[in-house]
Order: structure tokens, then C-alpha cells, then sequence
């Protein structure tokens, strides 16, 4: 985790690379630093955000780094960029070096001086060790020796050109005229171009000012063809909200309807299981959790979900269709178990919004959601744009297996179509939902139930709280509060609860009275009013059916927390210890 940038042209590189840093901030903000060449290379890093950063030197070839600290805490010392040990060479990195103990005492031995605790300073030294005047040759030599995950950017002094390498780390190539652009990520520098060459694993770019060269890690040249990229720059800023993450929600009716066309055009969903698996993170795991129902429901096949941290130490189903989720595409545990998947011979199919990224090279098939780049750290549009797309495979799935009518299945795609204009209807209940919030904001403890299909919905609404308001929530299936949690229902808690009018909505109302009863402060998301009369407050939310309710309901969750977070005042887009992609394990 981590983001790293680099710049060869005409420009200031000072400018080039802060901005795209700046845009690179999601991935981590424990430091920041640059190095550019000036006559000589100059660094400036530090602890904190890029906005401590004092570059008084300029010159048009540089490289930058923004951090989440990995191997040792954050601090100016353990900043990227480093040096090597003349002072000569820089490198960012992004990612961890394994064997990175072994190589740093051959280095001390070899008489190297490291300055910093991190994994990442050996890689300087490591070129060094090899540099005779050609860093293209120093550069391969050196990363051949590296274990773990990489993306590194390498610079020297007496050479005009930029070296990279990627090994399971994102990298991106801007193609410019007579300047070229490095990146984690293309928002960094989708103001200066928008042609792109992704990098695969185990790749390695040369960029001079007109000119840019791919190789595999044996130093054969490898052809790519560029890509042009047609979403534009305000796509990912904030245009006009206070937040990405309140624009974020707001996108959610395009987005859903975006990725519900990117996959209607798909004739490659017929797939052959009888039991599907579904192994993801956080949010990701929350959409796995409503897909698990709605497969089961209308495909009648047993769904097995797991945190892919956890599934890595099991036993692997066989035979078994194997869903991993993730929107980034770079969370190192579900890209760990994608690989474990397939070793076991399952047909794996990962749905990710992130065209490229890694775990798409791990998978037999991927489901792209079509939801626009994320930038606020609490997923939001992408959870939407995740349910979309379980709820189309299913309805398509049921259809092909011949296990819905013609007719029903017209009307489950209806029904899915129609979920953008139920999002829009909800996100007119923000006022309701900010009164809320003030009621709430000051509480130690908030509590989420639903049953059914809502339920992965109350741990999501819980997470989001957690995550963004720093309040301690718990989402629970509400007919387990009477095992143990009720103890913690006294006056005044928050009770939030899910209840649409379903199968489970007059078991919801008698755990209404359960909480009532101990003068919990009581809120329901339903669209009936009756609820109304059981709550201390009823937030209406459209009347879809109840099969498609997660959608309305989780928008209505991210609403309530966001605006607790804002009363709150706190960094919303970016939590404090949580980073955009997670890609450590
Ligand atoms: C979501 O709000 C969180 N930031 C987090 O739980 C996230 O969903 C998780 O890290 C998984 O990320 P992924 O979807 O990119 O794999």
C-alpha cells in the first residue's frame, strides 16, 4: 500500500509530482517525499501529509511516494524516497520485500549504510551495489533478486531516464509528446494525458523523455498496446461536494445503472456449479454476505462466503464456483485466495471496478462493475455497483438453469433496472437522515439489526459507522440480540433497525419491543408506516421489493454515517489507520 509517482519531461517536476501525489493520497498519508534531479538529486520527505512538504528545488525528472506505513512506524526517516549510499540514486516503493532481512545484511556486510527500518531503503542499495555507469543494467539485476511485491521506481543522477518495476503492486504508464508520466493509479496524472500502457507482473518500463520500452524481468522487449482512457479528471474529483465520499453516494443511481448495461452486453455467464463460494474483505464481504441470499434464493445452490484472510487457511471446497470480491482488485488476501482457488483446479471469477488491477490476472473470468474510480476510503458506490452486478449473474443464472419462469424473470430485471430511480428516491431522505444524525452523534455505542437479507446490510451500516464516525457499532441478525447483546441495550442507545415488509417483518417488530423496552432510542428504515408507531423514529424509505431492499436500505446506512462522521468532524475521506487498497496480508 502506498502510492508512487514519477515524471520525465519539460515540466516542473515539482508540479507534476505533487499534483499526482495529491491524487494518489487514498492509497496512504503516513509521509510523502520527492526526488528530483536537479543539477544533483535533491529529496524532501516527511512525516504526514504531502501538504508538509517544502520542495524549494525544481528540474523535470523526479519520482514520489505517499506511504502507508508496512515495515517501520511512520516518520521523516522512514519517508520515501531513498538514496543510495553516494547519494546518487533514488527509489520509491510500494509493496513488501520478503526477503528483504537476508538481502539488507549481505548489504551491511558488503559495507552499505542504511539510514531508515524499512524494507523498501535495500532496493537502493541494492542497485547501487551493481551500478557501473548503466542503470538499465543495475536496475534488472537488482530486482531479480527481490521476493514479495513491488511496484519501484528507480532514478540516478547522471542518467536522463526513469526504471520501473511491478510485481503484484499496481503501475501505470502515461504516454505524453516529449514527456512521460509513471503511476500507482491513472487519476495521478489524467491531467497531463490520458493514454496508459498497465503494467503486468513481472514487468519492467524504461521511460526517457520520447521514449518507453517494456520488458520481462529476462530483459525481452514486450509490446503493449496503449489505451485511452475516457473518463475525465473531474470524474475523479470532487465536483462541488464537500466529500468524495458524499459525491460517491450520490453517483450511486449512475453507477449501479452502469454496471447493470456493462453486463447485459455479456453472453459469457452460462456457467456449469453446483455450489459457488464466495471469499472477500470489509464492504466487499458484506456484498458477498447479500449474494449468498440471493443466489440461494433463486438458484437453490448452497453458497459458502468467507473473509479471504480466513479462507486462506482452510480446506478449499472443490468444485466449486469461486466469486472473489474487490473493488480495488488489489487486496493482497483476496488476491491470495483467488490463487489458492485456482491452484485447486475451481473456476474462479473476480468482480472488481478496477480495470487491470491485479487480481484480475488470478482469475479465469472477471465481472467488471462499472462504478467510476473511488476515491473516498468507505466503499460505498462500489458496494451498490458489487450488489448490482451478484443480483444480475444470479437472475441470469436462474434463467439459464431454467429455474425462474419467463415471467419472473422479466420482472427480477425490471426490478433491477428500476434500482437506480429507488436510489435517487432515497437519497431525497438525506434531511431525515442528517436530524438523525445529530440525535446519534454523540453516542459511545450504536447498534444495526435486520434479518435476512438485510442482515449483511446491518453489518455494513455498522462497519461504515465504525469506520468513518469512530463510534463503536455492531451489526447483529436481530433475533440473536436476546443471546448476549441485549445486556448492552440501556437508555438512550441507538437501535437502528432494517424492516421492510417481508417474511421477517413482524419478527422485526417484536425485536423492536425487545429494545423499546429497555428504552433503547429507536430508528427503522421501512417503508411502512405502521413501523412508525413501534419507533422513537421511522425514516421512510421507497417501497421496492423487499428482495432488492439491501439497495435502498445501505444507501440510507452511508447517509446516516456520513452526516454522524461530518457533525463529528471528522477526516471522512480518509479514516484515521485505514488506507484505500489494502494490499498487505
Ligand atoms: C470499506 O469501506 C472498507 N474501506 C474496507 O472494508 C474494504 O471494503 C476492504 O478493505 C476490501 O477492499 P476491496 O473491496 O478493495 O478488496
Amino acid at each position: 500500500m502506498c502510492g508512487i509517482v514519477g515524471y520525465i519531461g519539460f515540466r516542473s517536476a515539482r508540479e507534476v509530482l505533487l499534483s499526482s501525489l495529491r491524487r494518489l493520497e487514498y492509497r496512504g498519508y503516513d509521509s510523502a517525499g520527492v526526488a528530483i534531479v536537479a543539477d544533483e538529486i535533491k529529496v524532501e520527505k516527511r512525516r504526514g501529509s504531502i501538504d508538509n512538504l517544502k520542495v524549494d528545488f525544481d528540474g523535470s525528472l523526479g519520482i514520489g511516494h505517499t506511504r502507508w506505513a508496512t515495515h517501520g512506524i511512520p516518520s521523516d526517516k522512514n519517508a520515501h524516497p531513498f538514496l543510495d549510499c553516494q547519494g546518487k540514486l533514488a527509489i520509491v516503493h510500494n509493496g513488501i520485500i520478503e526477503n528483504y532481512l537476508s538481502l539488507r545484511e549481505e548489504l551491511i556486510k558488503k559495507g552499505h549504510k542504511f539510514v531508515s527500518d524499512t524494507d523498501s531503503e535495500l532496493i537502493a542499495h541494492l542497485i547501487e551495489e551493481y551500478y557501473q555507469g548503466d542503470l538499465k543494467d543495475a536496475f534488472f539485476k537488482a530486482i531479480r533478486k527481490l521476493k514479495g511485491s513491488f511496484a519501484i521506481a528507480a532514478i540516478h543522477q547522471d542518467e536522463r531516464k526513469i526504471l520501473a518495476a511491478k510485481n503484484e503492486s499496481p503501475l501505470v504508464i502515461g504516454i505524453g509528446d516529449h514527456e512521460n508520466f509513471l503511476a500507482s493509479d491513472i487519476p495521478a496524472f489524467l491531467a497531463y494525458t490520458n493514454r496508459v500502457i498497465v503494467l503486468k507482473d513481472k514487468e519492467v518500463c524504461e521511460l526517457t523523455d520520447d521514449f518507453v520500452q517494456i520488458y520481462d524481468f529476462d530483459e525481452k522487449e514486450v509490446r503493449r498496446d496503449v489505451e485511452y482512457i475516457n473518463w475525465s479528471l473531474e470524474d475523479a474529483e470532487k465536483s462541488g461536494y464537500e466529500h468524495f465520499m458524499l459525491k460517491e453516494i450520490f453517483e450511486q443511481p449512475i453507477a449501479v445503472d452502469n454496471t447493470i448495461h456493462s453486463l447485459i452486453s455479456r453472453n459469457d455467464l452460462d456457467l456449469e456449479f453446483d455450489s459457488m463460494v464466495i471469499v472477500a474483505c470489509g464492504t466487499s464481504y458484506h456484498a458477498g454476505l447479500v449474494g449468498k441470499y440471493i443466489m440461494e434464493e433463486l438458484l437453490h445452490v448452497p453458497v459458502y462466503v468467507y473473509y479471504a484472510s480466513e479462507y486462506r487457511y482452510r480446506e478449499v471446497l472443490e468444485n466449486s464456483l469461486t466469486l472473489l470480491i474487490t473493488q480495488s482488485g488489489e487486496t493482497a488476501d483476496t488476491i491470495a485466495a483467488a490463487r489458492k482457488a485456482m491452484a485447486a483446479g475451481n473456476t474462479t471469477l473476480a468482480i472488481t471496478n478496477v480495470v487491470g488491477s491485479s487480481i484480475t490476472n488470478y482469475v479465469d473470468m472477471v465481472l467488471y462493475t462499472s462504478a467510476g474510480p473511488e476515491i473516498g476510503v468507505a466503499a460505498t458506490k462500489t458496494f451498490t455497483a458489487q450488489l448490482a452486478s451478484l443480483y444480475y449473474f444470479a437472475i441470469e443464472a436462474a434463467r439459464n438453469k431454467m429455474l425462474i419462469s419467463p415471467m419472473r424473470y422479466e420482472s427480477l430485471l425490471n426490478t433491477l433496472r428500476k434500482v437506480p430511480y429507488y436510489i435517487e428516491k432515497t437519497l431525497s431522505v438525506e434531511p431525515r437522515i442528517i436530524k438523525e444524525a445529530k440525535k446519534i452523534a454523540n453516542s459511545k455505542d450504536i447498534f444495526f439489526i435486520a434479518r435476512g437479507i438485510n442482515y449483511p446490510i446491518a453489518l455494513e451500516g455498522a462497519l461504515k459507522m465504525k469506520e468513518i464516525s469512530y463510534i463503536h457499532a455492531e451489526g447483529y441478525p436481530a433475533g440473536e440480540l436476546k443471546h448476549g447483546p441485549l445486556a448492552l441495550i440501556e437508555e438512550g442507545v441507538p437501535v437502528v433497525t432494517l424492516v421492510p415488509v417481508d417474511k421477517t417483518y413482524e419478527k422485526m417488530l417484536s425485536n423492536i419491543k425487545e429494545v423499546s423496552a429497555r428504552k433503547a432510542y429507536v430508528i427503522a428504515l421501512s417503508p411502512s408506516e405502521e413501523v412508525g408507531k413501534y419507533v422513537d423514529s421511522l425514516i421512510k424509505v421507497p417501497d421496492i421489493d423487499p428482495l432488492f431492499s439491501p439497495f435502498v436500505n445501505v444507501v440510507a446506512l452511508q447517509l446516516l454515517s456520513y452526516h454522524t462522521a461530518r457533525i463529528l468532524g471528522r477526516n471522512i475521506d480518509k479514516p484515521r489507520n485505514l488506507a484505500k487498497s489494502v494490499t498487505v496480508e
